[in-house]
């Protein structure tokens, strides 16, 4: 399997948890991390997996990198599988809390590409609303380094053990995923 984790950061956080998530997907798969600023829309289609990392800025924005990909994506049909993984602060953004992670999982669907792994619960986390809930599940690993930072590392072991076994039973780890926008999420 050819994948990746693609992060964007506004101060470094997320470029972090990229770093312990490559770690605790090893040794069984080995992935690069790369900074989104780095990929343009169309270089999605270069992996058959991807990780997407994205913190909610700015009252549930996109961070700034993600949000060019998002505008670009328009004129691009994914090929890829995907899977998300959002940074927030339910403290301070109970309303808009890890938005930027929902808004940009439904445009990568919306253009193509395979979805519905690493969905989590959102049991443990305090919130009033998000766009990163879909049926009563966060579309990915909601993470808050802000208010529940001791919880992250954990979270990130459970979610990698979580991935290996989607990508194992997937039949990812041996060949590259087709028909891609066939399948519906979870
Ligand atoms: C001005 C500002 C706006 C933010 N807006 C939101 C928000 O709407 N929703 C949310 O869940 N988190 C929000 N956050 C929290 C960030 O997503 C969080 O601090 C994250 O860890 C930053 O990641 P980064 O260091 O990778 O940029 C905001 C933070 C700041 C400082």
């Amino acid at each position: 399997m050819n994948g990746v984790i693609i992060f964007g950061t506004c101060t470094g956080t997320t470029e972090h948890v990229a770093g312990l998530l490559a770690e605790a997907l090893l040794p069984e798969i080995e992935m690069q991390c790369l900074d989104v600023y780095k990929i343009k829309p169309a270089s999605l289609n270069d992996w058959d997996f991807v990780i997407a990392g994205i913190p909610t800025w700015d009252v549930g924005e996109l961070e700034y990198g993600w949000s060019d990909i998002y505008d670009g994506l328009d004129d691009v049909d994914l090929e890829t599988t995907v899977a998300m993984f959002g940074l927030g602060d339910q403290g301070s953004y109970p309303d808009t809390y890890q938005d930027a992670m929902g808004i940009l999982y439904e445009k990568l669907i919306e253009r193509g590409a395979t979805g519905g792994i690493g969905f989590t619960s959102t049991d443990g986390h305090d919130f009033d609303e998000s766009k990163a809930v879909i049926d009563g599940r966060f579309c990915g690993l909601a993470l808050d380094e802000v208010m529940q930072q001791d919880l992250t590392e954990e979270r990130v072991v459970a979610w990698a053990a979580e991935l290996k076994r989607a990508i194992q039973s997937e039949g990812m780890d041996e060949s590259s995923v087709e028909n891609a926008s066939e399948r519906s999420p979870a």
